[in-house]
């Protein structure tokens, strides 16, 4: 374990997205001296109503784009340290227009390594398990900080490029990096475009959930909270150079999720559709967090996978505001995609 890094001033790329926004809220409740600066282009994935209710003296907010060399200039200064989500984050968006994935994941992280390594901060780069390709369904192995990298679609071979581009900055420039890999998040102001809260508003909307393949691919799920008390424990106790793998031993095929999910909100087994798979289609995730536990002291809290998904399709019934007017679109979207 490093010395404690102790900031007192984080600037929070993507925060106004699904895991910023609540690692945002995680910091101010949970670390009283510190003061937030969320910088978040407002994409189709952001929303600044994720952060409603954050006292205006712990956060401020700037509208702006991580590719902005002269923003960053402006605003890395004074910081110390930059904690790095934003990135277009779906698997199915990057297989449909792989765009701007390479612009905000390559070409983002590029800009702000650039700028942590001109103004002298300190960089924590959030990546995915996804990096590392898939395991069979019959394999005992779990990804660990050694495997190979081997990432499959147009969005885990962006995260795979930025993640080296933040080992490289790292060891020729020095600047202070850590990378963390987590598994599948699910809670509360997930966008609904994600598996889990997809099916939730499909129910609470009167339309059948949507299978892809065979049902069988295998993800493991983390709450949240649980990602961000993680991160928070690898920036401050993370020893620069390092990667760590966040996980909470929540593997889970997928029709066993949907079947949790039908039966909790009151609906049969075989209330759903078979549609169409994804093109290299992952088939299962899973990950060793064993470094993360030993030398950093972290465990998950959140270890009750059917309570926290009550919890979150609670969420999504008390909020319907947040997520009514995306789901004709996505819906659509999906429809013309046979999905
Ligand atoms: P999200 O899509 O919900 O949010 C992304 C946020 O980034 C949005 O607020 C969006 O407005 C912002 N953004 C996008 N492009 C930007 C740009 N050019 N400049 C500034 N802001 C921009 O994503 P998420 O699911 O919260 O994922 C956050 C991070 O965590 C990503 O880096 C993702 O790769 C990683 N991750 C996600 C998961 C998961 O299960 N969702 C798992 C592991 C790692
Ligand atoms: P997703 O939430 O897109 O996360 P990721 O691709 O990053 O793992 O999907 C999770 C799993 O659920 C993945 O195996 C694809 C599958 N899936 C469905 O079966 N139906 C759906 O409607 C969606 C969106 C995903």
């Amino acid at each position: 374990m490093a010395d404690e890094f102790r900031p007192e001033h984080i600037i929070v790329t993507g925060g106004a997205g699904f895991i910023g926004s609540n690692f945002v809220h995680w910091v101010v409740d949970h670390q009283p001296g510190v003061h937030v600066t969320v910088l978040d282009a407002l994409t189709y994935a952001g929303n600044r109503e994720n952060l409603a209710g954050i006292p205006e003296d712990r956060m401020t907010f700037v509208h702006g784009d991580i590719c902005d060399a002269a923003l960053l200039d402006e605003i890395v200064p004074g910081a110390d340290a930059i904690v790095h989500f934003a990135a277009e984050s779906h698997n199915d968006n990057s297989i449909a227009d792989p765009t701007p994935f390479v612009r905000t994941n390559v070409e983002g992280t590029y800009q702000l390594l650039e700028a942590a390594r001109k103004h002298g901060v300190r960089f924590h780069h959030i990546s995915t398990d996804e990096v590392y390709g898939d395991l069979a369904l019959d394999d005992p192995a779990r990804f660990t900080e050694e495997t190979p990298y081997r990432p499959s679609s147009p969005y885990s071979s962006t995260k795979a490029s930025s993640d080296m581009l933040a080992r490289a900055w790292f060891r020729t420039y020095g600047v202070p990096v850590t990378i963390s890999n987590c598994s599948n998040n699910y809670g509360p102001r997930q966008h609904i475009e994600k598996f889990i809260p997809r099916q939730i508003t499909n129910i609470l909307c009167g339309i059948r959930p949507k299978l892809y393949g065979d049902g069988l691919n295998v993800r493991d799920w983390i709450h949240t909270e649980d990602h961000s008390s993680a991160v928070w424990a690898i920036l401050t106790r993370g020893v620069p150079g390092e990667t760590y793998l966040i996980g909470a031993d929540g593997e889970r095929n997928n029709i066993d999720v949907l079947r949790a999910i039908l039966e909790r909100m009151g609906k049969g087994a075989d209330d759903f559709d078979w549609v169409r798979d994804r093109p290299g289609h992952d088939r299962r995730y899973a990950i060793d967090s064993t470094k993360l536990r030993r030398e950093l002291g972290w465990q998950p809290a959140h270890t009750d996978f059917a309570e926290g998904l009550d919890d979150t399709i609670a969420w999504y019934r008390d909020n319907e505001d947040w997520w009514r007017p995306a789901k004709e679109a996505v819906e659509a979207r999906y429809a013309a995609q046979g999905q």
